[in-house]
C-alpha cells in the first residue's frame, strides 16, 4: 500500500464519526490544533469530511468565542485530566484553555480545495465563529492591545514541556488537590514524556483557573504562568491574515477593517520578539518582563506569518542546526544543554511544525531551505510511518505510528510536490 493510502487510512481509523482523535487511546478526544491540520489533510481527498472536522470542533466553542484545547465528545478512561478535573460545566464537556489558532488558516485552505457551492455554504456558517474566536483572543489575552497575546498554560502553546517554559513554570506551585492519575505513561515510555513534577504544575494551573470560574479576565490576572509565546503569536497573525481574506468574502467591510487593524498591531509587536543577540525570535516571560533566552522551533514561525525581515538569518540558523542533526527541525536548539532528542518538545522533530516552517520559508523567499525541511519531513515519515514525533539525531519515530496530524502532513506535502 502506498504511503498516501496509508495516510488516508490512519485518518479514517482515527475518525470517531465526524471528528478525529489524534491517535487511539493516548489521546481519545478532539484536540484543537490537531483537528485544524487534520481538516487540511482530509481536504486533499474528502472535502466534505474536512468541513465536518471543523464543525465538530466548533461544537465545543464557548459563547465568549474561546475554542477549547480539548472537546470531550465521548467519555474515555484513557486520558488524564478528564472533564471532571476541568469542571467547566458545559456540554459537550471541554477543557478551559485553548491551543495555537490554526483553524482560520485551515478553513481557508479547505475552502480553496472545495470552492463549490457546498463549500461556500459551510464556510459562510463557520466564518462568524472564527471571527468571534479571534475577537476572544484579542479581548481575553491582549486586553490592553499590545499586539501580543498571552498564553496561560504550557498546554496552550501545544509545545507542552518545551525548555522555553522551564523558568516561568518554576514559579508555579506543585501543590494540587486533584489526585494525579496519569494515563499517558501507561501507553508510552515515561522517558519520552513530560516529568511528574511538570504534571503537578500543569494541574495546579488548571485548579487556579477553575477557581476563577473560568472567567478570562480573572484567569489572566491570577495565572502564575504568563508568556507571550512566539509560536502562538505567529500562528495567530497568520490566522488573522487568512481570516481577513474570509471576512472580505463572508463578512462585512467593518469586520475586515477591524481585522486589518489587529494585523498591523501584531506585525509590529511580533518584530519586538526578535532578539539581535541570539538572532532568533524569542518568547517573552510576561511576569518577569523579559525575553526567554532559548532558541526553539517556534522561533521560525514568524515566517509562516510572512515576517520576512530575518528570513535569511533564520535559514542560516537551520543550515547550522542541520549540521548537527540528521533531520530538521529539532524543537530545541541542538547545541543547547537542555536539548533532549527523545523527550517530547525538548528536542524531537514534529511534522506539523515542520510543515508550517517550510510554508513560511517558501513564503519568505527561502525556497532551498523550504525544500530541505519538507524533504526531511517526508523522509522521516517514509522511513518510520506516522509517528507522533521523531528523534532528530537518528530519525527514529517515537510515540506510536498512527498519528492523525502526521498523516495529514504527509498528504499536504504530497500535494505540494505534485
Ligand atoms: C500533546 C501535544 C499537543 C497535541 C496533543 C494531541 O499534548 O503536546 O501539541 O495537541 O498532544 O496530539
Amino acid at each position: 500500500m502506498s504511503r498516501r493510502e496509508e495516510a488516508r487510512q490512519v485518518l479514517r481509523a482515527n475518525d470517531r464519526g465526524g471528528y478525529t482523535v489524534p491517535t487511539d487511546r493516548l489521546y481519545p478526544f478532539q484536540w484543537n490544533w490537531d483537528s485544524a491540520f487534520v481538516a487540511m489533510g482530509f481536504a486533499t481527498f474528502d472535502p466534505a469530511r474536512a468541513w465536518s472536522e471543523i464543525e465538530w470542533l466548533l461544537r465545543g466553542q464557548w459563547e465568549d468565542g474561546l475554542i477549547p484545547q480539548i472537546v470531550f465528545h465521548a467519555p474515555s478512561d484513557d486520558y488524564f485530566p478528564g472533564p471532571e478535573v476541568w469542571g467547566v460545566g458545559r456540554s459537550p464537556p471541554t477543557s478551559g484553555i485553548t491551543q495555537p489558532p490554526v483553524l482560520a488558516t485551515a478553513a481557508r485552505r479547505v475552502l480553496a480545495a472545495a470552492a463549490h457551492e457546498e463549500g461556500e455554504a459551510r464556510m459562510a456558517a463557520i466564518y462568524p465563529r472564527l471571527r468571534d474566536n479571534h475577537r476572544w483572543w484579542a479581548a481575553a489575552r491582549d486586553p490592553h492591545g499590545t499586539g501580543l497575546v498571552a498564553t496561560l498554560h504550557p498546554w496552550e502553546t501545544g509545545m507542552d514541556n518545551s525548555p522555553a517554559w522551564d523558568r516561568a513554570l518554576d514559579r508555579v506551585p506543585t501543590a494540587t488537590r486533584t489526585d494525579i492519575r496519569r494515563r499517558d505513561t501507561g501507553h508510552v515510555d515515561p522517558a519520552f514524556r513530560p516529568r511528574a513534577i511538570d504534571y503537578q504544575r500543569f494541574i495546579h494551573l488548571v485548579e487556579v483557573f477553575c477557581d476563577t470560574g473560568w472567567d478570562p479576565a480573572r484567569m489572566l490576572a491570577a495565572s502564575p504562568f504568563r508568556v507571550a509565546d512566539v509560536g502562538t503569536n505567529a500562528i495567530l497573525l497568520r490566522a488573522e491574515q487568512d481570516l481577513l481574506d474570509l471576512a472580505i468574502r463572508f463578512g462585512t467591510p467593518e469586520e475586515a477593517a477591524e481585522i486589518a487593524g489587529r494585523i498591523a498591531r501584531m506585525e509590529a509587536a511580533l518584530e519586538r520578539l526578535w532578539d539581535g543577540r541570539l538572532s532568533h525570535y524569542l518568547a517573552r516571560d510576561l511576569i518577569a518582563g523579559e525575553p526567554i533566552p532559548l532558541r526553539g522551533s517556534a522561533g521560525f514561525l514568524p515566517l509562516f506569518a510572512g515576517q520576512a525581515r530575518h528570513a535569511a538569518e533564520l535559514a542560516e540558523r537551520l543550515e547550522e542546526w542541520g549540521r548537527s542533526v540528521r533531520a530538521l527541525v529539532p524543537s530545541t536548539d541542538p547545541g543547547h544543554p537542555l536539548f533532549e532528542p527523545l523527550r517530547y518538545w525538548r528536542g524531537p522533530v514534529w511534522a506539523v511544525v515542520n510543515w508550517m516552517i517550510a510554508e513560511g520559508l517558501r513564503r519568505c523567499g527561502q525556497e532551498a531551505m523550504a525544500d530541505r525541511v519538507a524533504g526531511d519531513t517526508r523522509g522521516l515519515i517514509a522511513a518510520e510511518g506516522f509517528s507522533e514525533y521523531f528523534d532528530p539525531l537518528t530519525g527514529q519515530g517515537i510515540g506510536g505510528g498512527t498519528f492523525s496530524w502526521t498523516a495529514a502532513i504527509w498528504l499536504l506535502l504530497e500535494g505540494e510536490e505534485a
